[in-house]
């Protein structure tokens, strides 16, 4: 076996993602917290209840943990509910938990890295029509203002909107996500206000932080043809590949808004991104389907001897990861990973899952693609939204009754490859030898 270590670009940013309503637990004031209280809305009739119990403090322990693990960044989301719970009012004790807690960060050498939004609604917000409502650009730049203004000394990265992508899918094409509308015209509302949101804020953030670096966090799932002899798979995949992962990224570039048959000019938005936040976690195969027209007629499956996680959600498939860098790569900006990672409870599919997406980021950073960071999803097991505590992505483990934190092996790994910049032939005989032949080939 060849003795050999993949090495990362100097300074680049090693860490785990997380989110506000996943973790602080209790956020009682927002559009999920209703949502979890409506009969068969979660898969197995869980809440988000106490999550991980940050708000009581328990972000302190668990910033330890990444910290002494060798991470050196952290991404985490501000609830916009616990800051603004009313459009008249701004709870100045949570805007000071949160100043406590990047400065938590900064004592722990952990670079920040800033999400103001992360799937959640104020209710106030929602039950004015979310982001169906032209005004809610405007609502969420004061939010945002006010925001950057309070945490600006400890922040200067910034991710305005999580996967607006999968929000206006799960959100306002289907009924995943509150506020379930399942339309058409909803969701290019939505799609339409979501973008100027982000635009309005990424200005609003550079006029009170110059030296800021502001970007939006897309999932992109790319699609390939189930059977790509077949022209309706191929047009299938290539129109769904295009709405349901570019759309966002696309109308930031070129300042307009391109849905099929139907185009709107934003000129507003263009060039209103630093970098590209890209989170991915798997790819889909593609077959032509009538039944799923809210899909672009694209059914999605996995292959047939895809390497699965616990639950079936996703495909240990790396070579998607160097697929979307390859794609992002044309847009000259620098990129972040701003999640990628696994449900898998037992941690058998995890280690060998992220040496084999890094081995792909790897190569990216070797055609000098401009790849900057790698955040891990998730750092302790968290409510995973509609599938409630059923996922496990956690580098470490959590029951979310005791509150207790248990190590996966992963962490040992992950805490090797941030300590190393790199990987190593050696780490991977120890952590995913099944894998090391694959990798380091005589
Ligand atoms: C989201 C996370 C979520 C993860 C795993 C991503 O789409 O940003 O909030 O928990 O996927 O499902």
């Amino acid at each position: 076996m060849a003795q050999a270590t993949f090495h990362f670009p100097r300074g680049f940013l090693w860490g785990t993602a997380t989110s506000s309503h996943q973790n602080e637990g209790n956020n009682q004031n927002n559009n999920w917290w209703r949502w979890e209280q409506q009969p068969a809305r979660i898969i197995d009739d869980t809440e988000s209840g106490l999550a991980c119990d940050w708000w009581n403090g328990r972000w302190r322990e668990d910033f330890d943990r990444a910290a002494e693990t060798n991470q050196n960044a952290h991404r985490l989301s501000i609830e916009w509910s616990r800051v603004q719970p009313t459009p008249e009012r701004w709870d100045e004790n949570a805007i000071d938990r949160y100043r406590e807690m990047l400065r938590g960060l900064q004592d722990r050498e952990l670079t920040p890295l800033v999400t103001l939004h992360h799937f959640t609604n104020p209710r106030w917000v929602e039950d004015q029509g979310g982001w169906e409502n032209p005004e809610v650009s405007a609502w969420f730049t004061t939010y945002v203002s006010k925001m950057v203004e309070a945490l600006r000394e400890y922040a200067s990265l910034w991710i305005t909107i999580n996967e607006p992508n999968v929000l206006v899918g799960l959100a306002y094409a289907s009924d995943a996500f509150p506020p379930g509308k399942h339309s058409l015209a909803s969701s290019v509302r939505a799609t339409t206000n979501l973008v100027r949101a982000h635009a309005s804020a990424y200005k609003a953030i550079h006029s009170l932080q110059p030296q800021a670096r502001v970007g939006l966090a897309v999932q992109i799932r790319p699609m390939l043809p189930r059977s790509p002899r077949w022209p309706l798979d191929r047009l299938v995949a290539s129109l769904a590949d295009r709405n349901l992962n570019h759309l966002f990224t696309e109308a930031l570039v070129s300042g307009k808004l391109r849905f099929p048959g139907w185009r709107k000019r934003l000129p507003e938005v263009k060039g209103t991104q630093d970098f590209l936040g890209i989170n991915y976690y798997t790819r889909d195969l593609v077959n032509f389907s009538l039944w799923h027209p809210m899909q672009f007629f694209a059914r999605r499956s996995f292959a047939r001897d895809a390497d699965l996680s616990d639950t079936g959600f996703i495909a240990n498939d790396p070579s998607g990861m160097f697929q979307v860098l390859k794609w992002a790569s044309r847009y000259k900006l620098p990129i972040i990973i701003a999640e990628n990672g696994v449900d898998n409870a037992d941690d058998r599919l995890r280690p060998r899952y992220i040496i084999e997406h890094l081995h792909q980021v790897w190569r990216a950073a070797n055609f000098n693609w401009q790849v900057k960071g790698y955040f891990y999803w998730t750092l302790v097991d968290n409510f995973s939204w509609n599938r409630g505590w059923t996922q496990r992505y956690g580098l470490w483990e959590l029951d979310p009754q005791t509150q207790t934190r248990r190590r996966r092996p992963s962490v040992d790994l992950y805490a090797e490859i941030c300590q190393e910049n790199g990987i190593s032939s050696d780490m991977v005989a120890r952590y995913a030898p099944e894998i090391l032949e694959k990798l380091f080939p005589d």
